[in-house]
């Protein structure tokens, strides 16, 4: 089998949650281990298209990075680093921007949510963001990009991009049309107080969220107060379809296990919520706490993370300006 080429970014707008785990994290260090070539950003260029304090954006690009070292993602085998250092990503979004319609960008439903009520008041950079996370995965040749639901309309922008542009310049092989890679089941992890929303770093609350650097005790109290209901634990997956909360916790369950939820109907039939809650507590625990530990601890040592995304700056930068050197080419310039 010939090894893919991935490409994947995390915005480092404050703590790595659950969602973020279970939806890249993990699949990145998958992807890593069956010795796939990976190249891992923090897209701090991303996070500024709302507004940000610059002291803790530094901090927070520092720490998505303990993050993903924490998590399992090696530097000696994949390419960790951060997208500012790497001016083939402003460029290339201009570039691409020149290629993405209008239209395309108006049917983005992450920038109806993002911007919200007031469309007006909401950056132009977080209109066009789609576009630099096109040219984020198009610049390296990506042949496969692993997100989290969320992530999907996004990544068919990043295709029609590049099939425009390899039709409008008769160059059919220029950029690669990189596949999505999205978990099957449970891709989508929900808040742990609203099965209809999903986890997410923005929501004012807490408890709705397990942080990657939540400490055993804080992950078995928000696993305690998670919403569920007052119906016996489900006997089908039918059943799930009215009781989001439920899905979502058992979702967690299983990709964190790799179970069906078929064995835990049976594995929990007749049993309380509570008895639920306090294995899936373990089970995170198990996952997480580790994780948890060894950011507190790297995040300790900021020469070490800052060494890991300069020497991963300067290879992206290398692989990179060749593509925008040859992506300049084609225009022209
Ligand atoms: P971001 O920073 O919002 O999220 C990082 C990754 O975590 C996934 N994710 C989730 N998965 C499941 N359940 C959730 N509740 C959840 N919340 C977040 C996201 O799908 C994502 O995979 N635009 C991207 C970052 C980006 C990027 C790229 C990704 C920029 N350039 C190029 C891939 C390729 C974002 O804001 O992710």
């Amino acid at each position: 089998m010939t090894a893919k080429k991935i490409f994947s970014g995390v915005q480092p707008t404050g703590n790595l949650h659950l969602g973020n785990y279970i939806g890249a994290l993990k699949n990145f260090v998958e992807l890593q281990n069956e010795n796939n070539k990976c190249i891992f950003c923090v897209v701090d260029l991303h996070a500024v298209t709302v507004k940000q304090d610059p002291k803790l954006l530094k901090q927070n690009i520092r720490k998505t990075t303990s993050a993903f070292l924490a998590c399992g993602i090696n530097p000696k085998k994949s390419i960790i680093f951060n997208q500012s250092s790497v001016p083939a990503h402003s460029e290339g979004s201009w570039l691409l921007s020149c290629i993405a319609r209008m239209g395309w960008l108006n049917r983005m439903t992450q920038f109806k949510e993002k911007a919200g009520s007031d469309k007006e008041k909401a950056s132009v950079g977080l209109y066009i963001y789609p576009v630099l996370m096109a040219a984020d995965i198009l610049l390296y040749d990506a042949t496969h990009v692993p997100v989290g639901d969320d992530q999907k309309q996004h990544l068919e922008l990043a295709r029609d991009i590049s099939k425009k542009f390899n039709s409008d310049f008769n160059a059919p092989n220029f950029f690669q049309v990189p596949e999505p890679l999205i978990q099957k089941n449970f891709a989508r992890v929900m808040s742990l107080k609203d099965g209809r929303k999903k986890m997410s770093k923005s929501d004012p609350s807490d408890l709705s969220r397990i942080n990657l650097t939540d400490t055993e005790d804080q992950i078995i109290t928000k696993i305690k107060k998670a919403k569920t209901d007052s119906d016996p634990f489900p006997r089908d997956l039918k059943s799930l379809n009215t009781r989001p909360e439920i899905e979502n916790l058992i979702g967690i369950y299983c990709s964190l296990t790799k179970t069906k939820p078929e064995n835990l109907f049976s594995d929990f039939n007749n049993k309380n919520f509570s008895y639920f809650k306090k294995k899936l507590a373990e089970v995170v625990n198990d996952k997480i706490f580790p994780i948890s530990r060894e950011i507190q601890k790297l995040n300790n040592d900021v020469e070490y993370i800052d060494k890991v995304l300069e020497q991963g700056s300067e290879k992206a930068y290398e692989l990179s300006s060749k593509k925008i050197k040859q992506l300049k080419n084609k225009f022209g310039f």
